[in-house]
């Protein structure tokens, strides 16, 4: 007997963020989002920070791209699902994170716009509670002018207060390893969500 599940391809989910340093908190929380995604059966990519960093600002009326540039905009543009990191830099998102969000106006003329339909977890790191809160809530709003649905669970860490890395890298605290699966789950909830509605669309209309 064929299994109907083998054919079914698996959904990428992309992860972008972190700070201008390789291996920050907020790069780290979006790729232990990104893990629980592939234990749910998702293959996926990430771009933190450095690599957004050797991007150029992003000039809609320059049609010229760097190689890190191209990367991404393919990668957005069959991902399914995304992960969006960011530290709180004066209250909101940071210059880096947002000049790569930018970069997604590229898909405009698409037959799928920006994120249109797409689940996206948000991450952000900050130095307090206030910062974490508020760039929590910016992010949400440009993920939605995106068209993309925000998580319900949204990750929020004070580095002030927690330390939620072992010197090994590992997540442990628990709190937030509880909230990454969470979040992973609803990412990967809303793919096959979506995946079923499309499937029935067809169905429908070749019937
Ligand atoms: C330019 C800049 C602006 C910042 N602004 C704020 C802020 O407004 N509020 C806050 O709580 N932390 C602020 N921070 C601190 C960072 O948000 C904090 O260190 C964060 O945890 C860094 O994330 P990372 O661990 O991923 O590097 C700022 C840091 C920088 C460098």
């Amino acid at each position: 007997m064929t299994d109907p599940q083998a054919a079914v391809p698996r959904p990428h989910i992309v992860g972008i963020g972190g700070t201008t340093r390789a291996g920050s908190s907020t790069e780290r929380l979006v790729r232990a989002v990104l893990a629980e995604c592939e234990g749910l059966g998702a293959r996926t990519s990430m771009f933190p920070g450095p690599e957004l960093l050797a991007m150029p600002h992003y000039n809609p009326d320059d049609p010229e791209r760097s190689e890190g540039q191209r990367a991404m905009v393919a990668a957005v543009r069959e991902a399914q699902g995304f992960v969006i990191g960011t530290p709180g830099y004066h209250g909101s998102v940071s210059g880096l994170v947002k000049n790569a969000i930018d970069l997604i106006e590229d898909t405009r003329t698409d037959p799928r716009v920006y994120l249109d339909g797409c689940p996206v977890g948000q991450i952000v790191s900050a130095a307090g509670w206030q910062a974490t809160g508020v760039t929590l809530s910016a992010l949400r709003d440009i993920i939605h002018s995106l068209r993309g649905w925000p998580t319900p669970i949204g990750i929020a860490l004070n580095s002030m207060v927690q330390r939620p890395f072992d010197a090994a890298g590992e997540l442990v605290d628990e709190g937030l390893a509880t909230a990454t699966r969470l979040q992973a789950a609803q990412i990967m909830a809303h793919v096959s969500g979506t995946r079923l509605h499309r499937d029935a669309e067809a169905l429908a209309a070749r019937a």
